[in-house]
Formats: structure tokens, sequence, C-alpha cells
């Protein structure tokens, strides 16, 4: 297995692959190959044989030991063409990144379907909530209403902390940096983007259609001040930034998709409205499902880690299923083979 990147989630994921004491044993299988990083010489926090860090990314994607790549670099580029060739290459790709795939995912999805590889992304949305896989396979059979959810653990705790009445909107953000859970270029989180390529990622799971970070109206937090919050507070109100993915019925009749992230005021009493910190949830409603909520940590190192390796582990299981599948053909051969050269 190749891993590109070692940053927050990168160190989370190596870390929690190393230390395989009584978790699941099929993570005996696996072997950390290669780990990409940009620079060679940076301290890290995890310690690997020598020769499994190298600054060739490029060789990673290509190398033929290597059967996985696990994408952590997040952003478009250069994640987009790694992820890309490696699929050229039959790798199997199991990425973190939202962005990547809201924006690029036809054609990520194409490519593998070409090249007949898995990709998985249960990591991209929700942090360690496993909501990806429950979405696509088992609330599949349901006719899906409406997705509502808090998904950008940074704007949920600075909201948090305001509502708290702790610390200026510029000190929190610090904080949610420093613990990891902000991306690279905080705007991202601010200004509701990160959420809204989280939503379209869950709305095109929920609605079974392809929907485009271009079809997501979204709006950040900047202009939440503390006295919002204050009055929304007297009126039996939290302020949230919600995603949301709703389709109504008209006269019987499904209602075009609508796809949003903007702050909202939501009754004290509503699921979401006890949603604290930097904990994300999503709220799905369904025929003939009704209500399910997924809850959990949205962001950081472990969270991110736990969703990232329950890829992995499900990926070698996959594989492991297909080599099955394989072998009364392979066992065939080989008998075949033992006829004539006895
Ligand atoms: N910056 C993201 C957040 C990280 O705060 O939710 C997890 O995707």
């Amino acid at each position: 297995m190749g891993i590109l990147g070692l940053g927050t989630v990168g160190t989370g994921t190596v870390e929690l692959l190393l230390d395989s004491t009584g978790r699941n044993p099929l993570l005996s299988e696996i072997e950390i190959y290669r780990v990409g990083v940009r620079e060679l010489n940076k301290p890290r926090k995890v310690k690997l044989p020598d020769g499994v860090i190298i600054n060739d990314l490029n060789a990673i994607v290509s190398d033929p030991q290597v059967d996985i790549i696990v994408e952590l670099i997040g952003g478009v580029e250069p994640a987009r063409s790694l992820v890309l060739r490696a699929i050229q290459f039959g790798k199997h790709i199991i990425t973190a990144n939202k962005a990547l795939i809201s924006r690029f995912g036809d054609e990520i999805f194409t490519a593998a379907d070409q090249a007949g590889v898995y990709v998985m992304l249960e990591a991209a949305v929700g942090g360690g909530i496993p909501v990806i896989r429950p979405l696509k396979e088992s609330l599949s059979i349901n006719r899906i209403n409406t997705v509502t959810a808090i998904i950008n653990g940074t704007t949920n705790y600075i909201l948090t902390q305001m509502q708290m009445g702790s610390g200026s909107f510029d000190d929190v953000l610090t904080d949610a940096q420093n613990l990891g859970y902000a991306e690279a270029d905080p705007s991202a989180d601010i200004d509701g983007l990160d959420a809204a390529d989280k939503i379209a990622i869950l709305a095109s799971l929920a609605f079974n259609g392809r929907i485009r970070l271009e079809e997501v109206y979204y709006e950040g937090i900047c202009k939440v001040s503390k006295i919002d919050i204050v009055y929304a507070e007297k009126l039996g109100f939290v302020i949230k930034l919600l995603a949301i993915a709703q389709q109504d019925k008209k006269d019987n009749l499904p209602a075009p998709l609508s796809v949003r992230v903007h702050p909202t005021l939501v009754p004290k009493e509503h699921p979401l409205a006890s949603i604290n910190g930097i904990y994300n949830a999503i709220l799905v409603e369904g025929e003939p499902i009704g209500q399910v909520m997924f809850f959990g940590p949205g962001a950081g190192a472990g969270a991110t880690a736990s969703a990232v390796s329950s890829d992995i582990l499900n990926m070698v299981a996959e594989l492991k299923i297909s080599a099955q599948t394989l072998n009364p053909i392979l066992t065939w051969k080989l008998h075949k083979h033992n006829e004539i050269t006895p």
C-alpha cells in the first residue's frame, strides 16, 4: 500500500495502522510500503523504516509493488493527477479528499470503472462518522427526502465557542487550527465551501445522481455576530451552519432538488441543536425508514484516521473476496498445468 501525504490525517492513519494490537486481524496483512511527502527532511511524529518515506509521489502511484493508494494530500492538484495516474496503473483508491470527489468525481469514477478498480471515500465526509457506506448500502433501498447536516467541525466549534461567550472569532479559529480541525486554508471552512463539497457528495449518494459543487448554494459564518447568537438564544434557537439537500414533493411528484449551506436558526429542541464543538451530525429522512441520525467527531487526526483505516480494511476484505472468486479458475489452471507437466 502507498500513502500520499503525512499531514494530520496521514500521520494519524500511519499511527493507527502501526498499532495493531487488539484491532482487526486483517491489519496484519497490510504493509505500508511507501509514504509520499513533499518535504523529506521535516521532523515527523511517526517512525517508519528507512526508504519508506520518499518525495517522489509519481513513483509511488506507478510502483508495481503498490496495489492500493491512500490519497491524503487534500486539495485538487496534484491530488487529481496523482489519483488518475494511479488508476491508470491499476491501483485501487482510498481518499479523504472531499474537494477532489465533489469537483472531479465524474472523471475519477469513470476512469476507475474503465480500469476495474475500487474507489472508497468514507473519510471525505463527517470525519470519523461512518456515513458514506451506510448511505450507499444500508439505506439505499429508501427514498430519501432530506439530508440535514452539520458537516464542518471548525465552524461548529467556532459557533459553539461564540455561544458560550469564550474568545474572539480569531482566537477560536486559531484554536481550531492548532487542534488540527481547520483546513490548510481555513477560509474553505469559514466560507462554507468545505461543507458545500461534502453535501454535494452526500446528495449525490442520497439522491442517486451527480450533484456538482456549482449546483450548491453556499454561505459561511463570517456574518454571524455575537449579537445574533444572543438574540437567537432568547427566541429559543441556536445558530448552526447547516448543509441541506432536500427534495420536496409537489402534486405528489418530486420537486427539483435543493442543495445548500448557510447559517440557520435551529429550534433548541431539534436533534441538531445540541451538536456542539467539532462534532458533526447527519440527519437523513426517508421512506420507509423515517429519521436516522449519524453523529460523531467530524474532524481531527484520530477520527479521520479511523474512517480512512476502515476503508483500508474494507478494501483488503473486498480484494480477498475478488481473489477467492478467481480461485477456482486459478486452481483449474494449476491442475491442468500439473497434468501436462507431471
Ligand atoms: N476542516 C474540516 C472540518 C476537516 O472542520 O470539518 C474535516 O473534513
